[in-house]
């Protein structure tokens, strides 16, 4: 092994031992986020795509067929299905959230409008169902399908959930399985469905993408508090600014005092943010411990996921979701 490929991130390993198949997603995608149509669709359409994206869920997609032996065409339809999911919910998220930043780039809503985003948005749901029913397994187009409007859900919950201090854990674990483990759930079980593979498998891979998103978005929110506005692609304290609770902040919530606990109703319940306000907010973290607790949970999940695993077959590629497991949690150091 070289030492290039030791030190080479889970994802990036993935990248290269799915090129041929991750090659054709992309043209597919390509192809048919195009529209002859509506003008404004390609050029939507293309900002995103050409800012890349990591493309965890298709690579899980493509993963999980090829690691079960499928050798059709019809994981590269799943795959591209998928991301285009994940895209049209992006898209979505981004007037939502009223954000400014995805994949380093300025968001579509603010090059545009929200109305452009919506509606790409809802044009990019409507292709990723014409690409799923192609592959003529009502199986799939149940799984697919459900995972959409469960991420729809999460979405919708987190509207009304997040502003409110007295959301639980409970309720954020509900949220986040919804409108992010929901997909990788979904990406990983139906590759070993088309793969034709019985029960056990699949609900492995279904229980490793379940562990895997959710231990992503722990990390995405932990992230928020912490990393790089460089190196992940977006603001740093945009959940705060947008009131946004999640795992660190309920944590924090719950250890608060009085004082405490008037800070976060003022900020988050209502929204009265003050200059100086996100550096009170990342002090009380960490005086209470707060993102470290987070960063444990998350390493919870990824290794449920890890366990998961156990069920597939002996692959290269299942080492390499191992890896991924890992490495969401690990991109925290
Ligand atoms: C972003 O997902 C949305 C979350 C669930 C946090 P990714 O980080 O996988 O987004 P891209 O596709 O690589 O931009
Ligand atoms: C990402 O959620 C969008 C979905 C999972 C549907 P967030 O709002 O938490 O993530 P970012 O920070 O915008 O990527
Ligand atoms: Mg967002
Ligand atoms: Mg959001």
């Amino acid at each position: 092994m070289s030492l290039d490929h030791a030190v080479a991130k889970p994802h990036d390993r993935m990248r290269d031992a799915l090129s041929d198949d991750l090659d054709a997603v992309n043209t597919l995608i390509r192809t048919r986020m195009a529209s002859e149509h509506a003008p404004r669709i390609p050029e939507v359409t293309a900002h995103l795509v050409e800012a890349g994206g990591k493309r965890i869920r298709p690579m899980l997609t493509l993963a999980a067929a090829r690691l079960c032996g499928y050798d059709g065409a019809h994981h590269v339809k799943l795959a591209a299905t998928v991301e285009f999911i994940h895209t049209a919910t992006l898209l979505h998220d981004d007037v939502v959230d009223e954000s400014e930043k995805r994949r380093g780039r300025p968001t579509a809503n603010l090059l545009w409008d929200n109305k452009s985003s919506v509606l790409v948005g809802d044009y990019l749901f409507a292709r990723a169902f014409q690409l799923m029913v192609e592959t003529e397994s009502l199986r799939v187009l149940d799984i697919l399908s459900n995972a959409a409007a469960t991420i729809a859900e999460g979405e919708v919950l987190q509207l009304t959930a997040a502003t409110n201090i007295e959301t639980t854990e409970a309720i954020y674990l509900q949220v986040i399985r919804g409108k992010t483990a929901a997909l990788f759930e979904a990406a990983c079980e139906v590759g070993g469905v088309i793969a034709g593979r019985d029960a056990a498998v699949v609900k492995a891979l279904a229980a490793y993408g379940d562990g895997l998103g959710i231990a992503f978005q722990m990390a995405d929110d932990l992230l928020d508090w912490g990393g790089t506005s460089g190196a992940i692609g977006k603001n740093i304290g945009d959940d705060f600014r947008e009131r946004k609770l999640t795992l660190p902040v309920i944590r924090a919530i719950a250890a608060a005092d009085d004082t405490e606990r008037a800070f976060w109703a003022r900020t988050i319940g209502k929204g009265d943010q003050q200059d100086g306000d996100l550096d009170t907010a990342l002090g009380l973290l960490q005086r209470h411990g707060t993102l470290e607790a987070t960063r444990v949970e998350a390493n919870a999940y990824a290794t449920r996921a890890k366990a998961a695993l156990a069920a597939l077959p002996d692959h290269p590629l299942r080492d390499m979701m191992r890896d991924l497991a890992d490495y969401v949690v690990e991109r925290l150091n």
